[in-house]
């Protein structure tokens, strides 16, 4: 009896730990995939905006540091240093919107 206690608890102890290991590899799949990005911000910035984003980048991002040009980084890394640096820079959510579609157009694939 105590014996078969035991192999129930270590067995449902392997299937909770497998169960857990699928979620969190699923849950990383479902990360969005850099073409997605760069397809996302074409239909929703115009090139004039791209250009309003480059100049955005240029007077701001240079305050602290040297000018990382956008082949610098990935797509993957840039969204993650935006939402950083935009803070940092103090934009507001339109021009860091901006300049995240300057960015990521010419980031390094
Ligand atoms: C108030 C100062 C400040 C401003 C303004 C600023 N940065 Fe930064 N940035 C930093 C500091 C400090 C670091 C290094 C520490 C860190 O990564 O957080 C950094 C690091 C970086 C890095 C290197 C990160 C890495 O992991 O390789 C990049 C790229 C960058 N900034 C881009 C930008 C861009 C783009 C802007 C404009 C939206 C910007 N920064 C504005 C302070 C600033």
């Amino acid at each position: 009896m105590k014996l078969t206690s035991y192999i129930i608890i270590g067995l449902s102890a392997t299937l909770f730990a497998c169960t857990a290991k699928k979620a969190t590899t699923s849950s990383k799949a479902a990360a969005p995939a850099a073409s997605d990005i760069v397809a996302e911000i074409d239909s929703k910035y115009t090139a004039e905006q791209k250009e309003e984003g480059k100049i955005i980048w240029q007077a701001n991002c240079q305050k602290c540091h040297k000018l990382y040009e956008p082949e610098s980084h990935t797509v993957a890394k840039w969204e993650n240093i935006l939402q950083r640096m935009s803070k940092k820079a103090k934009l507001n959510d339109v021009d860091a919107g901006k300049v995240r579609a300057y960015v990521i157009t010419h980031a390094k694939s």
